[in-house]
């Protein structure tokens, strides 16, 4: 999704460069075309099709080297109006290049004001949503307005949501507004800076202030204002980052996705940290407080989160409690329906995805309690919901979720204990363990021999029970975003209704057996069906049953109970994905046509 930065400061900085940064600690949200302004006495604006790389080599000399602008707005473009291409790419300016603009979000009544314009004889050179908003602040410059007035007065007119920063010749100023789409602003010492997301400045500065929606933002070297839409000064406080540009980078791992593989271990011991009271197995969630719940509980979430949500549903539902995960784009709080006894969680690495903000507000309005279960500190899902709790797994930047889902997975095990009063000293020592098991997973995967035998299949199938059903089906969702091959997960059970028919000896099936339950001599029951139409099968088991038999490999994993043995065997299965990708010279840490934040329904 779009990425928006902004940096006014010191002579002594060069803008360029501290833009280039801030744009390329953004390429993980995923984009087609990047572009820059620099204001001083006239505005220079800079945009291309494609990667980083290609506005880098398309910059002039002197621009690149310039110390002269003290201001400057960036972007990364992901295409909603308009195909990728230098003219749709943001900055856009007005007609006499006098402000110019960057936005990340839809601005859903374009069209009227682009009408509008259009016949009060402005013309649009670009395709986008965008360009509206520095034609509308450039017609109330023509009527005299100031600059500041005139960025407000043409906010005011945009329906819809936005992150937009602007720049104006002749201005030592940003300006900025913010609805529905995240923005920050960083306190430095050499200037103040603003970014969708912090990876953007954090080399620069770990001091930040969360811009809310509605809020506009006016930065200059000396200070940072944020003002209501009334205008009137808000009080804001200033929060620091709790890691590091270093913990943003790739430490010396080919790339961000295996790098955040092998953080796990230390993802979930941050997860778990200070929540676990072994003596007594309860389970001790601050950001909580008294929260209790009496009536059914609904998870909403996309992707690999919505992943997690099933997976988090399914603990309430083992503990007695209603509990169901909504992909959020199909939620509907009227239809479910959802009353004040209700408590709806969302679940949300980014804690900005458009879909599961909106399920959340529809909740909120139904009057459901509301509970964030989220990566980023002070994100519009946290700022929406009534508690947040957080994941703690760091940043991530490649697009594929990894860290965050075993991270998500261990703070619903968290929340459902808490929520259920049932922590259980069993369960509670088994989630101390998961850090040290994922440890000898990456210690000892044969993950990588895996995918050397099976990287040219036709198709890779995953099958799981119970807790390792919603693991069957973030294995083949990894597999699919970063091999772009065919990949399905199901419930073992459903095999044999329909599925089956795909199983060749070219279609590897990936089974989830630990334990030795009755779920699990179940599953092997399935594994045999496959095994007889001749597709080869891969077991991740911790040796219990006697799955191995019937499997053609084994990946292992130690044995834990059911419940986090889940979390630990879909390490096995990010592995295997990740070889697979690596083989098949697959951009893993970008892959075609998806973002890690995506912020439009
Ligand atoms: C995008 C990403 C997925 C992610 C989903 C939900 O589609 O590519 O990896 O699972 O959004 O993101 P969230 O930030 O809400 O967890």
């Amino acid at each position: 999704m779009c990425g928006i930065v902004g940096y006014v400061g010191s002579d002594e900085n060069n803008t360029m460069e501290v833009l280039l940064d801030g744009l390329s600690g953004l390429e993980y949200r995923g984009y087609d075309s990047a572009g820059v302004a620099l204001a001083d006495n006239s505005i220079d604006v800079h945009k291309k099709e494609g990667e980083l790389s290609a506005l880098e080599s398309a910059l002039p000399d002197t621009t690149a080297t310039a110390q002269k602008e003290s201001v400057g707005i960036g972007h990364t473009r992901w295409s909603t109006h308009g195909p990728p291409s230098d003219v749709n790419a943001h900055p856009h300016t007005d007609a006499d290049r006098r402000v110019a603009v960057v936005h990340n979000g839809i601005i859903e009544n374009y069209q009227t004001l682009r009408d509008e314009l259009v016949d009060a004889g402005v013309e649009f050179r670009s395709d986008t949503d965008t360009e509206v908003v520095p034609h509308l602040i450039g017609t109330y410059l023509d009527a005299g307005i100031d600059r500041e007035a005139a960025f407000r007065r043409a906010i005011d007119r945009l329906e819809g949501s936005y992150a937009i920063a602007a720049v104006f010749e002749g201005s030592e100023t940003i300006y900025a507004a913010r609805k529905d789409s995240p923005l920050v602003l960083g306190i430095g010492e050499e200037g103040h800076y603003l970014a969708s997301d912090v990876p953007a400045f954090i080399e620069y500065t770990d001091r930040v202030i969360y811009l809310d929606d509605g809020e506009f933002a006016r930065l200059t070297p000396e200070d940072v204002i944020v003002t209501d839409s009334t205008g009137t000064v808000v009080e804001t406080s200033i929060e620091t980052i709790q890691w590091d540009a270093e913990d943003a980078g790739k430490s010396g791992y080919d790339h961000y996705m295996l790098k955040e593989i092998h953080e796990q271990p230390k993802a979930l011991r941050q997860c778990l940290r200070g929540r676990l009271d072994e003596l007594n197995g309860q389970v001790e969630l601050e950001e909580l407080g008294d929260l209790s719940r009496t009536g059914p509980v609904q998870f909403v979430a996309c992707g690999t989160s919505y992943h997690a949500a099933l997976y988090g549903a399914t603990l309430l539902r083992e503990r007695g409690v209603s509990a169901q995960a909504f992909l959020a784009s199909e939620y509907d709080a009227e239809a479910i329906p959802v009353g004040a006894d209700s408590m709806v969680v969302g679940v949300t690495q980014s804690g900005e995805t458009a879909d599961t903000m909106r399920a959340l507000r529809e909740a909120n309005r139904a009057g459901a309690t509301t509970i964030a279960v989220t990566n980023v500190v002070g994100s519009s899902a946290a700022r929406e919901c009534d508690y947040a709790l957080y994941i703690r797994a760091g940043p991530e930047i490649g697009v594929a979720a990894t860290k965050t889902f075993a991270s998500q997975q261990t703070a619903l095990t968290l929340l459902a204990c808490a929520l259920t009063d049932q922590g259980s000293r069993n369960l509670v020592r088994q989630l101390r363990a998961v850090p040290d098991q994922i440890q000898t997973v990456l210690d000892t995967s044969r993950a990588r021999e895996i995918a050397e035998v099976y990287e040219d299949a036709d198709a890779y199938f995953f099958i799981g029970r119970g807790y390792h059903r919603p693991v069957a089906l973030e294995g083949a969702l990894k597999m699919k975003e970063i091999t772009y091959k065919h990949a399905e997960g199901f419930a073992s059970g459903e095999l044999k209704h329909g599925p089956l028919a795909l199983v060749t000896e070219n279609t590897p099936v990936f089974a989830m057996v630990t334990g030795d339950s009755e779920q699990a001599s179940k599953t092997i029951g399935n594994v045999k069906e496959v095994e007889a139409r001749d597709a080869p099968v891969v077991a991740v088991t911790d040796g219990q049953s006697n799955v191995g038999r019937y499997a053609d490999h084994v990946l292992e994993v130690p044995a834990g109970d059911e419940i986090t043995s889940s979390i630990v065997a879909n390490v096995q299965l990010q592995l295997v994905s990740y070889w697979v990708a690596n083989r098949l010279g697959r951009s893993i840490d970008k892959p075609r046509n998806l973002a890690k934040s995506v912020t439009v329904e």
